[in-house]
């Protein structure tokens, strides 16, 4: 496969795959995986193992504790697991991982999309395979058992050429009860080595309790794992070797404390990571920044023209408020692009382009295909990410890593404010090496260096937010609105409440109310006005009051102090007074923990919305 095709390639759906071969009892390691990656899809869960010569399965549609009550004493050394977020084929039992071959000899688990199951379906169907199920892993299974000739690894090599698409997969035969192999191309897929087992994941964070030592599968290569050994292959089946690399973070950020849920840890571990983000990231007495990681010299980044950013959702609104900064205090040309709209387009990439990718999980197919074309017209690529090892950091030319700690929560939080630092850092840099004097530089740093704190100072009126939030929490309809920096942070504030509250919450650039949506706005619809951006703040007052003449009860969000807004507002939420390019920071934590709690009050799913994953695999 050449590189342009490959670059082409589609990206993967999002689920979560674990494979283990070893000594200890793999079912109990295999749900006790799982449930690290569950946030990657729920629809359904499933597993797999050799017993006496015979595959057995358990598989069952929801959560995964309705798989573990499937289980009770059964012990298995060689097991693989699955847990699904539905691409092909209905959430059923009968489509659940891990899927057999109509001879029920293969297991296979898959987190990936096969573009030509169908035809390949067709062929199959047409020698008499009878399928059983709706999705495209049937036919990697099929295909396995018959070219099967008592080589398990001999048969996927064989395999693999045939389908086109993305995959990561784990494949387990009934006369091979001691090996898994495992194969992966445009899907990430991880080999953990332990003592005496052997385990392989969709992400590390599933492995980190059982061991550190990792080996990374690049694209189109597979191995064969057994308890004690790894062989690993090229896609021309050559046998090649890797290097491990030890993992990072720390097993308790899998664990969520004392907190409720996931989500709520991560809003209050945000002090610390925006101050993890900064850490040796600046020199305050010089005013200037400095990003070792950055492998892109001072004068090629002097000699920067033009910044395009790509990302999605909460990470785009991250490069929406660097898309400001940037040409505000760095004056570089910048535009930021939504990257499953980019990916579409035939881009001009002049010379002296730079590319900043902003991506939490650093595996969404958008911006990993806008990356890559991107990349193909020969763009500098800088990624901003928090997980190590991912495809993105794989293609990228340098990453500024987030060290935000595993974030769990589907809402993205404590990921957004340090993707906020991290580009408010790549900024002071990048201006600081054209106009932005000494003194200019350090005083922005030294406000950057508040942040911190004025984060703790919004967490401490989490009980006055939550009284906002038990008097909304049953509006079904909400805007949200701000300007110019409070523009971004507002469409943020209305993906949360939309992601973990379900309600249908707009944001929407203060300044185009009246070109339309301000006819929904009632005394049923909130508006929940972002005003802590002291440029456009009598603008925004004004929308305030144009919302109140329309009966929408209003929410102010605003900095501390401001008289004027009390006599005007139902409700005021006050942060602490920063620079206007920094209130995006500590804004955020208001509006997650205002649609966190309006989430509680309505009984939702906060960890794991309906419908979300944490890994928008998936095109
Ligand atoms: C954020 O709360 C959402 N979970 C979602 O919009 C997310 O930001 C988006 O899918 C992008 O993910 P990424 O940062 O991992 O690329």
């Amino acid at each position: 496969m050449n590189r342009i095709s490959r670059l082409k390639k589609t990206v993967t759906s999002m689920c979560g795959i674990f494979a283990y071969v070893g000594t200890r009892n793999g079912i109990r390691l295999a749900l006790d995986c799982l449930k690290k990656m569950e946030y990657r899809g729920y629809d359904s869960a499933g597993l797999a193992y050799i017993a006496d010569g015979n595959l057995i399965t358990h598989k069952a549609v929801g959560k995964l504790r309705n798989l573990e009550k499937m289980i009770d004493d059964q012990t298995a050394q060689c097991v693989i697991a699955h847990t699904r977020w539905a691409t092909h084929g209905k959430v059923t039992t009968e489509n659940a991982h891990p899927i057999l071959d109509a001879t029920q000899s293969v297991a296979v688990i898959h987190n990936g999309v096969i573009e030509n199951f169908q035809q390949l379906r067709h062929e199959l169907e047409r020698e008499g395979i009878t399928f059983r199920t709706e999705t495209d892993t049937e036919v990697i299974a099929n295909l396995i058992a018959i070219l099967y000739k008592g080589d398990l690894l001999q048969a996927v090599q064989e395999m693999v050429p045939l389908i086109k698409g993305a995959w990561a997969i784990a494949v387990i035969h009934k006369n091979h009860p001691d090996e898994c192999i495992v194969a992966k191309n445009s899907s990430p897929l991880v080999i953990g080595i332990g003592v005496g087992e052997t385990f392989a994941a969709s992400e590390p964070n599933a492995l980190i309790h059982h061991t550190r030592e990792v080996i990374y599968l690049s694209e189109g290569e597979l191995a064969r794992i057994k308890a004690n050994s790894v062989e690993l292959f090229d896609e021309a089946r050559l046998p090649i070797t890797k290097q491990t690399e030890q993992l990072k973070h720390s097993a308790e950020e899998m664990s969520k404390g004392d907190f409720a849920h996931y989500t709520l840890k991560e809003i209050y571990d945000q002090p610390q990571a925006v101050r993890n983000a900064m850490l040796s990231r600046f020199f305050e007495d010089y005013g200037t920044v400095a990003m070792d990681e950055i492998s892109i010299s001072a004068a090629a980044l002097l000699a920067v023209k033009r910044v395009v950013i790509v990302a999605c959702g909460t990470s785009l609104h991250a490069g929406l408020v660097a898309g400001y900064m940037l040409e505000e205090i760095a004056r570089i040309p910048t535009s930021v692009e939504i990257s499953s709209e980019f990916r579409y387009r035939n881009p001009i990439v002049e010379d002296g382009t730079l590319v900043l990718a902003i991506s939490q999980s650093g595996e969404t197919a958008d911006t990993l295909a806008a990356v890559r074309e991107l990349k193909a017209k020969g763009a500098t690529i800088i990624a901003i990410c928090n997980v190590q090892g991912s495809t993105l950091t794989r293609d990228a030319d340098s990453t500024l890593f987030l060290r935000a700690g595993t974030e769990v929560g589907v809402c993205s939080t404590k990921a957004f404010t340090s993707q906020l630092t991290v580009l408010t850092l790549f900024t002071i840099m990048m201006a600081r090496l054209r106009h932005m004097s000494k003194a200019e530089g350090q005083e922005f740093l030294s406000a950057l260096k508040e942040i911190p704190e004025q984060i703790q100072q919004v967490l401490a009126i989490a009980p006055h937010i939550e009284k906002l939030a038990d008097k909304y929490a049953s509006a079904n309809d909400f805007y949200f609105i701000g300007r110019r920096y409070m523009y971004p942070t507002c469409l943020e504030g209305a993906l949360k409440l939309k992601e973990i509250a379900y309600i249908n919450a707009c944001g929407y650039a203060a300044g185009e109310m009246k070109h339309g949506p301000i006819a929904l706005l009632n005394e049923k619809c909130p508006t929940f006005a972002l005003c802590a951006d002291t440029l456009t703040y009598d603008k925004v007052v004004s929308n305030v009051m144009e919302s109140k003449a329309r009966h929408s009860p209003v929410i102010c969000l605003t900095f501390a102090g401001d008289t004027r807004l009390t006599k005007i507002a139902d409700d005021i939420i006050e942060i602490p007074m920063t620079r206007d390019e920094l209130a995006p920071i500590t804004a955020a934590v208001a509006c997650q923990l205002f649609a966190y709690y309006c989430a509680k009050k309505r009984g939702a799913d906060i960890d794991q919305p309906r419908n979300l994953a944490k890994s928008v695999t998936v095109e």
